[in-house]
């Protein structure tokens, strides 16, 4: 027999449009699920694709859906711009949970906002929240999270997570590309906002890691409080260092550990091997790696994951698919206990290390004006501070790579006294590097910020 649910939407966009045309094409009904769209709040109704033939069905009241007697279920797929809109998401979201429905969300920016004011709600309601498309958009990452591994015991989750830098990054490594080609290239193709800072400056990949390591690790972290690092200082060249001499390539990396008992959280492009799996995920595709105890089982031939889930990260239709699995999800538990909120699940690390303490080996890639003697005195800064010089690496560069290193006015070098090199460092805490790297930056020799990343490490 087919369960009956009435669904009503807050949004109107790529993602809601796509999941009004998914239940109206009946795309739950091979599971027995007879969905129907009650009521959708825009603030823009006309104009609208389904507006034309259903008019009565949208409303500019966001009330009318919270508190729609009819409806089971409010899906909320809203954009937002700024705190103001997302307190007033948040109340709509909190009454609809206090008008007796369950909540599908995909706006992960609320659930970092206001989590916490939405989980007591729910609880309070017992009624369920579910944000399966808030990370890795199409990918089925929450949901084997929280029941088909629940009996792990997280050591690590990690991946990538923002479409819009993987596809810069893949483009810059393949095709030599510039950071803002890439960049342009993305938005030509829609796959960057016209004001990308949020998605390449990591803020969008700290949202979603932060929701990952609060239903893995059961931790509390704040935006802002781990370490973040963008993609925009990377450069061409930084690909051919990887490459050619440290055999990997350069990823935008969202992660979250367990270093014993201490949670270790950070969204940072990273040097990674060409032979983990994770250096062949390109474009905009998005990637999670969990790795477990239980299934890791201690053997020192343990890879660095267990688990990984690879998908679309984004994407009307794959965001809309996750959204309806967490609809059907709802159907199907009925009448069960509510799905636990976040915070009720075990955590297994007690602290969380501060961003200076972070500890790995580095990738320190130097622009200096060429002159004598000039390695000697950046490794004695090193020396100084306890950090162990591991390697340095250097390549012949074309005149337009060297310029473009330094960028305009800086120093008023020519291109034959441009000097790029990197040196990677033994393992060492980025507070140490942060010191060494700020004393060297005083040297009248240095025509760049250094640029450094972490090196890979399980
Ligand atoms: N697109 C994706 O691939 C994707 C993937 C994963 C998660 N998400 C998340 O899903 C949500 C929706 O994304 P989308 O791509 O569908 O966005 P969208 O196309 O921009 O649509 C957002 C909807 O919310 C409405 N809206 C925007 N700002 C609002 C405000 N301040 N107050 C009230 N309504 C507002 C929009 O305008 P009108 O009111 O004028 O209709 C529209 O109906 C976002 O939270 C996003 O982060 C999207």
């Amino acid at each position: 027999m087919a369960s009956r649910v009435h669904i009503g939407i807050l949004g109107a966009g790529t993602v809601g449009g796509a999941v009004h045309d998914l239940i109206v094409n009946g795309h739950l009904a091979r599971f027995g699920v007879d969905a129907e769209v009650v009521k959708v709040y825009t603030r823009t109704p006309e104009g609208k694709p389904r507006y034309g033939t259903s008019p009565e069905l949208f409303t500019t009241d966001p009330y009318e859906v919270t508190g729609h007697p009819d409806a089971d279920i409010v899906v909320e797929v809203l954009g937002a711009s700024g705190p103001d809109d997302l307190c007033a998401q948040k109340d709509w979201v909190v009454d609809a949970l206090r008008n007796g429905k369950s909540v599908v969300t995909a706006n992960k920016a609320l659930l970092v906002a206001h989590g916490d004011e939405i989980w007591t709600t729910a609880r309070e309601c017992n009624q369920a929240v579910r944000f399966e498309a808030c990370v890795g958009g199409g990918i089925p990452i929450i949901g084997p999270l929280t029941q088909s591994l629940s009996a792990e015991r997280p050591a690590a989750v990690y991946g990538l997570v923002n479409g819009t830098s993987n596809y810069i990054l893949t483009e810059m490594a393949q095709r030599g590309r510039s950071y803002g080609d890439a960049l342009a290239s993305a938005q030509a193709l829609g796959y960057a906002e016209a004001d990308p800072d949020a998605d390449v400056g990591g803020r969008d990949a700290e949202a979603k890691l932060l929701l990952l390591a609060s239903i893995t690790f059961g931790a509390r972290l704040e935006p802002g409080a781990i370490h973040r690092k963008g993609i925009e200082r990377i450069h061409a060249i930084d690909f051919l260092y990887a490459a050619r001499k440290g055999r990997g390539t350069i990823k935008s990396v969202a992660l979250a550990r367990n270093a014993g008992g201490a949670l270790e959280a950070m969204v940072t492009p990273m040097v990674v091997p060409d032979d983990h799996f994770i250096a062949r995920i390109d474009g905009v595709t998005n990637a999670v790696f969990f790795k477990g105890e239980v299934s890791d089982g201690g053997s020192p031939d343990a890879g660095d994951w267990d688990y990984v889930f690879v998908g679309p990260g984004a994407g009307g239709g794959a965001t809309a698919v996750a959204v309806l699995g967490d609809v059907h999800e709802l159907v199907a538990r009925s009448g069960d206990t509510p799905f636990l909120p976040v915070e009720s699940i075990v955590s297994g690390v007690s602290s969380v290390r501060p961003e200076d303490d972070l500890r790995a080996s580095f990738y320190v890639r130097f622009v200096v004006r060429d002159q004598s003697g000039i390695v000697g005195e950046i490794c004695q800064v090193f020396g100084d501070k306890q950090i162990n010089v591991s390697e340095i690496w250097q390549l012949e560069h074309t005149e337009e790579e060297l310029e473009s290193l330094v960028g305009a006015g800086k120093g008023g070098a020519a291109s034959d006294e441009i000097l790029p090199f990197v040196i990677t460092l033994e393992e060492t805490s980025v507070g140490q590097l942060r010191q060494a790297l700020e004393r060297i930056a005083q040297k009248d020799f240095v025509l760049a910020e250094p640029l450094w990343l972490p090196v890979w490490r399980a």
